[in-house]
Order: structure tokens, then C-alpha cells, then sequence
């Protein structure tokens, strides 16, 4: 039996897990900043701060609600990016303290790669060769996953993330941060095909989502204050209906060109439930997280830090984040 403690502190959400062999998800503790609403966006220094003030509380409870004591803790697995450097070392540092003082060993993990687990930790018997969409706040990437442990990236967003552009249409709607959810409610009730906004056709497997962002944008500039308050549900659908075509449109030339159909669709954006409707839609194989695994949380670092240190690998103590890791 083995039980590693996940913490993962990459932007606003700061979370612990304890997990025993990589699989059974004995607490997922998420402490969620709310702080950041009231400036429409993450202010990357008030999540430090808050990570700092949260970070101990979320620790204790996760061992307490899991029934465990920090002697039970056989590995730390932490995030080391990418993400925003200041919220990174907030987990890496305290990630290092315990591994130390418990002498247990310390595995720095890829967030991305902690996404993808997070679709293992769903599906058990998911066996590669997949193709994961990693779609969230901060990245729209679409990796080739060979194994587990081994990917190629296949390509990403030029621009904005695809989870990006809901939060920056959400503010322009008049909603609040984080925007997907928010967009995802008011489009309930709305005609996808009120509004045809672009579809933006990238060379490769690579996104762009600041052009369907700005035309959002012209658009309501055009049809002025008053019609955008009678249609705000119609230009939610519609945006939401461009958003995850083109996610679901590059998913499918991948699957094709490489000819492999089983999709793994994780991050933030892999909630929403018109984006897995198209991919039902799509005659892929797609698997998606259970939903409180698709944002951020730690027992997806807990469960692919398992992985790594079943295969050997730790880190040393000496370990520094890195806001840009590549995957
Ligand atoms: O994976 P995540 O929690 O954090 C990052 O690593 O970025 O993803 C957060 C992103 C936000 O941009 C949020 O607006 C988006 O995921 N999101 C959604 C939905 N729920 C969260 N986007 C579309 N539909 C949703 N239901
Ligand atoms: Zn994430």
C-alpha cells in the first residue's frame, strides 16, 4: 500500500489529495479564491498570498478527512508548472519541507501530464495510444499520448486558451469570473445559431481563440446595448457553439491523420456539456473526468506523481517550478 499526498498550488484553486496506489481517492481537498472575482480575472500576487494563508489549513484537513497522519505518507508529488511562478512555489516549497522532514521522496509533477491522470483516475482501464485534449484557463493543447509517461505534443492555441476566451466573452456578457460555467447556464436557453461566429481554421493541430474573442466583441459593439440585453442568451450559445467546434474539429483531423479515436478531453473546459455532446457527435471514442477532476485539483498530481515514483523517478530537493514546463 502506498499513499502519496498530491498538492498542486499552479493558480487560483489550492488543493491537497491524498491517494493510495495511485488510484483511490482517499480526500481531494480544493480551496477555491474566491477573491479573484472582484477583478474579473487572477491577479497572480493575491493568489500567492492566498496560497500562503491556505495552503496549511488544506493540508490538515485533506489528512484528516482522508484518516491519515503525515507518518502514513509514504511520497509528496507537487506541481512544478507550468502555471504562475509565484503560485508554484508556494506548493513546491512547502512540497519540499514534508518530503524532507517526513523522508519521504518528492516528485515534481507537469500539470498537463496531471490533467491526462486525471482522465486515468476516471477510467481505470484507459490504455494508450490515446489523444488527449487538454483544454482549460490556461492551455488548449492536443497531445499525442504514446504511453503513459510518454507524449508528443501534437500542437496548441497560437493565442488565447480556449477556457481564456469563455472568461473574456463571459466579462464582455456582463458575467462573473470564471466565466465557463456562467456562459455555459445563460446559453442553456439560447439558439446556438443566432450568431455565426468563426470558426478559425490554423494550420496543424494548432487553435487560436482570440479571433472568435474580438468578433464576440465587434459584435456587440454593432448591435448596441439594448438588442445585446434581449439576445445575451443567443450570442452566449452561439459563442459557446464556435468555442467547442473548433475543439472538437481539430480532436477529429488528429484522430484521423493518426488513426487513433480514443480521446481523453480534460481541463476546465472538459465540463461543459455542449462540448461533450459534439463529441458524442463525433463518432470519436471520448472520455471525459468526472467533473470535479476536470478543474484543478491534486489527486491528479497525487495519481500520476504515484506513476513516476513506481518507475523510479523523484526529484531532488533542489527542484524549482517553472511557469513555462513543457509537457
Ligand atoms: O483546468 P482549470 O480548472 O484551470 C486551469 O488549469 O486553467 O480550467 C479553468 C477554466 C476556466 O477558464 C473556466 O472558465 C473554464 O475552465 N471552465 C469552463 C467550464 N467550467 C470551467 N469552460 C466552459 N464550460 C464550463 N462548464
Ligand atoms: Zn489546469
Amino acid at each position: 500500500m502506498m499513499y502519496i499526498m498530491g498538492i498542486e498550488t499552479s493558480c487560483d484553486e489550492t488543493a491537497c489529495s491524498a491517494v493510495k496506489d495511485g488510484q483511490e481517492i482517499l480526500s481531494n481537498i480544493i480551496s477555491s479564491q474566491f477573491i479573484h472575482t472582484r477583478y474579473g480575472g487572477v491577479v497572480p500576487e493575491l493568489a500567492s498570498r492566498a496560497h500562503i494563508k491556505l495552503i496549511v489549513p488544506v493540508i490538515e484537513e485533506t489528512l484528516k478527512v482522508a484518516g491519515l497522519n503525515f507518518s502514513d505518507i509514504d511520497g509528496i508529488a507537487v506541481t512544478i508548472g507550468p502555471g504562475l511562478i509565484g503560485a508554484l512555489l508556494v506548493g513546491v516549497s512547502i512540497a519540499k519541507s514534508l518530503a524532507y522532514s517526513l523522508k519521504v521522496p518528492l516528485i515534481g509533477v507537469n500539470h498537463l501530464e496531471g490533467h491526462i491522470f486525471a482522465n486515468f483516475l476516471t477510467h481505470r482501464d484507459l490504455k494508450p495510444p490515446l489523444i488527449s485534449l487538454i483544454a482549460s484557463g490556461g492551455h488548449t493543447e492536443l497531445v499525442f499520448v504514446e504511453k503513459k509517461c510518454k507524449y508528443r505534443r501534437l500542437g496548441g492555441t497560437l493565442d488565447d486558451a480556449c477556457g481564456e476566451a469563455f472568461d473574456k466573452v463571459a466579462k464582455l456578457l456582463g458575467l462573473k469570473y470564471p466565466g465557463g460555467q456562467e456562459i455555459e447556464e445563460l446559453a442553456k436557453g439560447g439558439d446556438p445559431q443566432y450568431v455565426k461566429f468563426p470558426r478559425a481554421n490554423i494550420a496543424g493541430y494548432n487553435f487560436s481563440y482570440s479571433g472568435l474573442k474580438t468578433s464576440v466583441l465587434y459584435y456587440i459593439e454593432k448591435i448596441g446595448e439594448k438588442k445585446k440585453k434581449e439576445h445575451l442568451k443567443d450570442i452566449a450559445a452561439s459563442f459557446q457553439d464556435a468555442a467547442c467546434d473548433s475543439l472538437v474539429d481539430k480532436t477529429v483531423r488528429a484522430s484521423t491523420e493518426l488513426k487513433i479515436d480514443k480521446i481523453l478531453v480534460v481541463g476546465g473546459v472538459a465540463r461543459n456539456k455542449t462540448l461533450r455532446k459534439k463529441f458524442e457527435n463525433s463518432g470519436l471514442k471520448a472520455y471525459f473526468p468526472s467533473m470535479e477532476l476536470c478543474s484543478d485539483n491534486a489527486a491528479m498530481i497525487a495519481s500520476c506523481g504515484y506513476v513516476h515514483i513506481k518507475m523510479g523517478e523523484t526529484s531532488d530537493l533542489s527542484i524549482s517550478p517553472s511557469a513555462r514546463l513543457p509537457l
